[in-house]
């Protein structure tokens, strides 16, 4: 335990905080969760393992991590009533808005109070499983397909993937190393610091709203196009690159202009400012993906020829822009068979964890104080107000 250190009043009013969750070293591109190097938990943890890591502070005995699936299985299905709010949303909504409002709504089905460690455990087992399940109840909905249920035989992950492809006419033929990609993809996502999402969960918290709200403003603060919504902004900027005769240094050239907005989504980090450690093992797992479905990408081409025009020219990394985690991941997703609108919500399931376990260590710190930070002010000094004929 690090024990608590007093800092100035100011500070956790600010929403910064100490935590023993994840640490990064932004310029060697490190990431640890609880002291785990993310290279080992990505190539010898499944997903369940890492949730019951960010939750409890380590990783689960056999006999923990066998408790932990079978309570996530029985608490995957949604309630029944909650259907018919997923079949009243236009076909077209945005999932990340259908995620936000169900985690919220959530709430009005689970309205007891988390005041035993056995209501706040059964709470954050009911999220992982459930937010899992809703996200793929909504892809089906979108796409007017009957619902699949979540299996007690089948993992985690490869629920997943059979709730959104199952189908009667062709039944989904769970891939042994899709599952692996998928659980090393959550894996990479769990947690990340004090990023914008985060620190979302952590804001609403503080005001001690209830965890659904709290997650739901997570989901919503994940959504924009410079945070989790840059996956999708990624492969969405592949395919233009593609259209246009897949021409990178034009792609390159505009990113580089200052009058021109363009940024190259996927490149650059607030915190790194070397090669993100997750882009790395995300760039492998391509390869392998494509490989077992024994198909070729043409983004892959288009990304990593991107990558290396980008970094041998010096406005990137003068600026120490590198790619990020989103910038391989909609790649991976794609051989997935997830589709493109889906992939933000993809990494909010993977966040979940983190968030939980960050919410959870705001509740516990005694000094925690409402998130209320100042701001220097540069507008009007002090005048009189006239009457309205007179201004
Ligand atoms: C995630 O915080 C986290 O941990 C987030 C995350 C997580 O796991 O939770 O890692 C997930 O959000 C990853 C980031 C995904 N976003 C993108 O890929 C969008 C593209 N990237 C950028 O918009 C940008 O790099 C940010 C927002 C990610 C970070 O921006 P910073 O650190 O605030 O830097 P900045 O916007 O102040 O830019 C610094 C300079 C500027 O040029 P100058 O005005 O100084 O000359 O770098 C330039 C920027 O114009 N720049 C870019 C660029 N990113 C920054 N130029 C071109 N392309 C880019 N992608």
């Amino acid at each position: 335990k690090t024990g608590y250190i007093t800092f100035d009043p100011g500070f956790s009013n600010s929403g910064s905080c100490t935590s023993t969750i994840t640490y990064m070293d932004g310029a060697k591109g490190v990431l640890r969760y609880r002291g785990y190097p993310i290279e080992q938990l990505a190539e010898t943890s499944c997903f369940v393992e890492v949730c019951y890591l960010l939750l409890n502070g380590d990783l689960p005995s056999r006999a923990e991590y066998q408790r932990m699936s079978v309570m996530l299985n029985d608490h995957s299905l949604v309630h029944e009533d909650m259907q018919i709010f997923f079949q009243n949303f236009p076909r077209s909504a945005n999932p990340m808005g259908i995620l936000s409002s169900m985690v919220n709504a959530l709430r009005s089905f689970y309205p007891e109070l988390m005041t035993t460690e056995e209501a706040i455990e059964t709470t954050f087992l009911r999220l992982i499983s459930k937010v899992r399940t809703m996200a793929a109840m909504s892809h089906r909905i979108s796409r007017g397909h009957k619902i699949v249920y979540p299996r007690p035989d089948y993992s985690y992950c490869a629920n997943f993937l059979n709730m959104m492809h199952d189908s009667p006419v062709r039944p989904y033929e769970i891939k042994k190393e899709f599952v692996e990609a998928l659980n090393m993809f959550w894996v990479l996502h769990a947690d990340h610091e004090q990023n914008c999402s985060t620190s979302t969960v952590r804001a609403v918290g503080s005001a001690r709203a209830n965890i659904y709200a709290a997650l739901s403003a997570g989901i919503a603060a994940l959504w924009g196009p410079l945070h989790g919504g840059a996956n999708r902004a990624v492969v969405e900027m592949f395919e233009d690159i593609r259209k246009s005769g897949g021409d990178v240094k034009k792609a390159v050239k505009r990113a580089k202009d200052k009058n021109d907005p363009f940024r190259l989504m996927g490149f650059g980090h607030s915190v790194y400012k070397t090669y993100d450690p997750r882009a790395k093992i995300m760039k492998k797992m391509c390869d392998k993906v494509l490989a077992v479905a024994n198909t070729e990408d043409p983004l892959l081409d288009i990304a990593m020829e991107l990558e290396e025009v980008a970094l041998k020219d010096s406005y990137f990394t003068d600026h120490n822009l590198y790619p990020n985690i989103d910038f391989y991941s909609g790649i991976v997703l794609r051989t997935l068979g997830i589709p493109v609108e889906m992939f933000t919500v993809m990494f909010a399931i993977g966040r979940l964890p983190g968030w939980i376990a960050q919410w959870k260590e705001l509740m516990d710190d005694p000094f925690k104080k409402l998130f209320r930070p100042r701001q220097i002010y540069v507008g009007e000094t002090m005048r009189e107000v006239l009457p309205i004929d007179e201004r």
